[in-house]
């Protein structure tokens, strides 16, 4: 147990916010109501157990910070970010993409399901999250223009132009060259794109303008890509029971990473500076009655760097 005591509240606010997001997505899962039943299965298993849940916070957190009043359907667009998110976990594990066993602490979905099932799973996750954002308008007062620019913000990230190429970049590995350039360019594809969609969507939901959408963007890349250096750094560095998942796979698959193409310290210091720089961009939009929730989003920041799995 920590003895700062502010270490403990934040501790308690991740937990109370996991919460609420954990909550909203059982209600979301429980629609699903005349879905097969080994289907709801899959779809409990691999949504409703285990996750940080970083994407819906940064999407909530972000909308706090710009002052929003829509929190209860903000609630809504991060549970529908986390299905895109969570499907792009179950196809990242297919044995044609990473062939990797374990997620989130467990079999991953093909093991336990097999391999169609887990292909049907990450196709109903996907569009459960587009379902989801497109049935705004029926649940809350919200103006159809809000929930299409929502949509388009998170198609864009989620598409061929982001994590659908970051992917296929990734899998490409070994025919591409093996530089920096090539490195940023997967990351900020299969990883910080989704991760600025979360940011920009909870902005958009708050009525955020264009220069402070510019500037969440700007932070949502950086701290994406700093999320990512630190996931190839962890695949190094931590063991498969911390992780949750199996260590030393990059390597082994011959993946172009941050720490193989510059070494782990430089990967560590690189993304400590971007997640720096990315805190400046959310300190000059956070709105002055909403410091402590910028506090809360820096401090969501500083675990990308320091989080163990
Ligand atoms: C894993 O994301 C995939 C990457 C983009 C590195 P997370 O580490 O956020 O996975 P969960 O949601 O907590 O399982
Ligand atoms: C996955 O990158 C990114 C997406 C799922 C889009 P990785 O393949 O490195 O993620 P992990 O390490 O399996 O979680
Ligand atoms: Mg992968
Ligand atoms: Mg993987
Ligand atoms: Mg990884």
């Amino acid at each position: 147990m920590s003895s700062d005591p502010s270490a403990v509240d934040f501790s308690r606010l991740l937990e109370e916010e996991r919460e609420l997001v954990n909550r909203r997505l059982e209600d979301i899962v429980a629609g699903q109501a005349s879905a097969a039943d080994y289907m709801r299965e899959a779809l409990v298993y691999v949504l409703l157990d285990g996750g940080k849940r970083l994407r819906p916070l940064l999407c909530l957190w972000t909308h706090d910070m710009l002052g929003g009043t829509r929190r209860d359907p903000c609630l809504d667009v991060a549970c529908a970010i986390e299905c895109m998110h969570t499907y792009s976990l179950v196809h990242d594990d297919l044995p044609c993409m990473d062939d990797d066993a374990m997620r989130r602490g467990k079999p991953s979905c093909h093991v336990k399901f097999g391999e169609a099932i887990a292909v049907l799973t990450g196709d109903a996750l996907l569009t459960l999250c587009f379902e989801h954002l497109a049935t705004l308008g029926e649940r809350w007062e919200i103006d159809s223009s809000v929930v299409v620019n929502v949509m388009q913000v998170i198609s864009r990230g989620a598409g061929a132009d982001g994590l659908i190429t970051g992917q296929a970049l990734d899998l490409m590995s070994d025919k591409l060259e093996p530089n920096l350039q090539t490195v940023v360019q997967i990351h900020e594809r299969k990883t910080a794109a989704l991760i600025t969609s979360a940011m920009t969507s909870g902005a958009i939901m708050a009525g955020a303008n264009a220069s402070e959408l510019a500037r969440i963007e700007r932070a949502g890349m950086l701290a994406g890509g700093a999320f990512q250096i630190v996931d190839d750094v962890l695949d190094v560095q931590m063991d498969g029971e911390t992780l949750g998942k199996t260590p030393g796979k990059d390597a082994k698959d011959g993946k172009l990473t941050y720490p193989s193409v510059v070494g782990l310290e430089a990967s560590k210091k690189r993304a400590l500076e971007m997640v720096t720089e990315a805190k400046l961009e959310l300190g000059a939009v956070a709105r002055d009655s909403a410091t402590q929730r910028r506090d809360h989003l820096n401090e969501l920041l500083d675990l990308f760097v320091s989080r163990s799995k």
